[in-house]
């Protein structure tokens, strides 16, 4: 199996883990490379659910090797959280779980400071954010004054360092966005001292490590999170997460280069989903938005949040076809549509009078979008049982290829009908 980098195709929650526990059997590495606790990944394996924000999840796989890159930003608490669940669910990591040490540390002072930024924020100004402290982290991280795993390793500095952003974060929260800052020094440090203990044997210096893997040939698995258009540069910036989603952050957020990566398989769910505010051109505010909702169970893994849903928007796709270079799609939550009437799916916007195929960069652009719509047929049957492509509906198949026509005919690898690994059905294999 090559080295592949699996990436969500629209704003997240496209069903990336179910996609990377079916690969990740055939891979020795897997590599989470950006965002923090943010993210929330549900895999439904052996009839048991397991929900990831931080660990990846190929760690439910006996014997292969995870590892949190430099990309990614780490709550410690909510790791150690994560990996007690895990460990009360039978699954061992000694040994083969590993997080960089230059990996920046969201610490619950940026927690604090998100909270703050988002009830303070003029309502046109709230990005929704998960308050999981992921943006004030990675301002840190870019304003050179952030904490990094490593640091962790000498305490006296550590806590010196913690010391002078407590002094800092407490005055933001508290004089610039006039919220109550509920933490003493003292409860931090303590807290931290504990969370390094138990971190210390698994920091590492994980970008020689995935390179002593690439020369033992190891097939590397870069596990994306959150999605295309919540990348910080390429999104509905400001309504966007904090960090660069699209493919080439697995370079960046692991340190391999693009020529290391063979494949970039994109999530792409029929259906377009949404958390948080930010335009969605697509987006369903009626009663087919809500049984698309209902069916497809779209309630955040981290918040619990409702998603925003709508139809699929192949302008979108068009765009994230570019900004990702798929050479691979897999297609998510077909069951979903099974009992519709009809489907439709998005060819083009008008915006100002003009129509348009590709999603323009610029947010304002996107607010004036009118989605311009083709209608297919739906289908009756129940598909979650079928195993291979050709004994799916008629009409299911025709809007399969539809939406492969619109997302530029990019090979299909799998087509997956349900939560469970086994269904799944391949189409052509990598
Ligand atoms: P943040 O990443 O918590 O700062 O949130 C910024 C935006 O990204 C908000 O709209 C969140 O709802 C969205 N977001 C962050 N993580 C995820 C995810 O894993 N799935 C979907 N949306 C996400």
């Amino acid at each position: 199996m090559p080295n592949s980098v699996v990436v969500g195709a629209q704003w997240g929650d496209e069903g990336k883990a179910k996609v990377i526990d079916y690969l990740t059997d055939k891979s020795d590495v897997i590599i989470r490379y950006q965002g923090g606790a943010n993210a929330g990944h549900t895999v439904i394996a052996d009839g048991r659910k397991f929900v990831f924000h931080l660990v990846p999840s190929g760690i439910i796989f006996p014997g292969k090797i995870c590892v949190i890159g430099n990309g990614v930003v780490l709550d410690p608490e909510e790791f150690l959280k994560e990996l007690d669940e895990l460990n009360g669910k039978g699954i061992d990591h000694t040994g083969r779980l590993f997080i960089s040490d230059t990996a920046h540390l969201v610490l619950p002072l940026h927690r604090l400071l998100d909270a703050a930024q988002e009830s303070s924020a003029k309502s046109g100004g709230k990005i929704g954010t998960t308050g999981r402290g992921i943006g004030p982290a990675y301002s840190d991280k870019i304003n050179r004054c952030g904490l990094r795993v490593g640091d962790l390793r000498n305490w006296d500095y550590f806590a010196s360092r913690v010391t002078e952003a407590f002094a800092a974060k407490k005055r933001m929260v508290e004089e610039i966005c006039g919220c109550s800052f509920d933490l003493t020094l003292d409860d931090l440090l303590k807290r931290m001292k504990i969370a390094r203990d138990r971190l210390l044997p698994i920091i590492a210096d994980t970008n020689d490590l995935v390179h002593s893997e690439l020369a033992k040939g190891s097939n590397l698995l870069f596990e994306g999170a959150q999605g295309t258009f919540l990348d910080v540069d390429h999104g509905t910036y400001p309504f966007v997460t904090s960090s660069s989603t699209i493919a080439g952050g697995a370079c960046t957020g692991s340190g391999v280069g693009p020529s290391a990566i063979d494949h970039v398989i994109g999530i792409v769910k029929v259906y377009t989903t949404r958390v948080g505010n930010g335009p969605f051109p697509t987006e369903l505010n009626d009663a087919t938005g809500e049984r698309l909702r209902s069916v497809g169970g779209e309630f955040g893994a981290t918040t619990g949040r409702p998603r925003r849903c709508g139809w699929f928007d192949g302008v979108l796709l068009k765009k994230a076809v570019r900004l990702n270079g798929f050479t691979r799609l897999a297609l998510t939550k077909l069951d979903v549509f099974s009992g519709f009437e009809e489907i439709k799916v998005c060819t083009s916007y008008e915006i100002d009078g003009k129509l348009v195929d590709v999603m323009p960069s610029y947010t304002t652009d996107i607010e004036k979008a009118k989605p311009v719509y083709e209608t297919l047929k739906g289908w009756t049957e129940d598909i979650t049982a079928c195993r291979r492509f050709e004994d799916l509906p008629a009409n299911a198949i025709a809007f399969v290829k539809r939406v492969q026509q619109l997302c530029c005919d990019v090979p299909i690898l799998i087509v997956s009908v349900g939560p469970d690994r086994v269904q799944t059905m391949e189409v052509t294999p990598l």
